[in-house]
């Protein structure tokens, strides 16, 4: 099975900082790190990373040579990325000493794709290839409707949230995979329990992966609902965990292996990240995740 992801790639502006600003407050950093990022860009490096067959399909501008290089250097195939003349998508992270984040976005090439070129990331997938999307680029329901119709596997990660994911054609996806947040904006409902069976209302024949943080995770299709603990870390930097517990969380399922671990492969590979400044640069190899796992067993 090959995978395209079709998503956003970002130049990450990441200010360690004390604390997270208040309104009107002005503050020195402590840090100051450029890193590669978006979360398409940081799915298909998880994918790449969990041993799949991806590819990269999206929009950079003159100064995001460096995100496909990376992309390369991770096992990533490159071909079908586009340049243009403007800029390439930003993020400004602010990261506190807990690990915890916020961003602001610029969308930048993300949010200039066609459907024409659509169209051509469309015309290099099969029946039973997977398309891997989230909701930083534009033509993002013009790819879930063609894809579906194709019999292309599809898979969504609707973050972040804006009003409009509500107007989502949800029957064509096939995976939705989003933390707890998502999917109370989604289902107007706050109990997991109840915004799991929301989520799964929206196409009876899916599955929902929702990750809960600290708590865990929830994988949930027609006949089942297995939920697994998060691993305790000591976390540094959030941002990009979400992405790579998507990447791992999916290629584990679509290659066979029980929702339960493949919810218990993605935590730790999410847990990993979390240890480390950054995101797409620290998402752990295979070997990586199962020697954290294989520690965690001896202990
Ligand atoms: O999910 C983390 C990512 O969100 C960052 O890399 C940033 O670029 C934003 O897209």
């Amino acid at each position: 099975m090959k995978a395209v992801v079709f998503g956003s790639m970002n130049i990450d502006k990441v200010y360690s900082l004390a604390h997270l600003p208040e309104k009107g407050e002005t503050l020195y950093t402590d840090g100051y790190e450029i890193h590669v990022g978006g979360k398409g860009l940081n799915q298909a490096v998880s994918l790449a990373k969990s041993g799949a067959d991806v590819s990269m399909a999206g929009w950079v501008g003159t100064d995001g040579g460096f995100l496909t290089d990376f992309l390369n250097e991770s096992g990533v195939n490159t071909d079908m990325i586009q340049q243009t003349n403007g800029f390439t998508g930003h993020a400004v992270i602010e990261v506190d000493r807990d690990g915890q984040n916020q961003m602001i976005l610029f969308p930048g090439a993300n949010k200039e794709i066609t459907e024409n070129y659509c169209d051509t990331v469309l015309e290099s997938l099969c029946e039973g290839d997977l398309l891997l999307m989230q909701y930083e680029t534009s033509q993002v329901e013009y790819m879930l409707r063609k894809a579906h119709s194709k019999g292309i596997i599809t898979a969504l990660n609707p973050s972040p949230y804006v009003d409009e994911i509500k107007k989502l054609p949800f029957d064509c996806v096939d995976y939705l995979i989003l933390n707890e947040s998502e999917g109370q904006m989604i289902t107007d409902k706050t109990d997991v329990t109840e915004v799991v069976e929301a989520l799964k209302a929206l196409n009876p024949d899916g599955v929902v992966i929702l990750t809960l943080g600290g708590d865990g995770s929830v994988y949930a299709d027609k006949s089942q609902t297995v939920s697994v603990p998060a691993f305790k870390v000591n976390a540094v930097d959030t941002t990009g965990a979400g992405d790579t517990f998507t990447g791992y969380c999916l290629n584990a399922v679509l290659n066979g292996a029980e929702p339960c671990e493949a919810l218990r492969t993605a935590s730790a590979a999410s847990a990993i990240v979390v240890t480390k400044i950054g995101a797409a640069q620290t998402i752990p190899t295979f070997s990586e995740v199962k020697s954290f796992l294989s520690n965690l067993d001896k202990n």
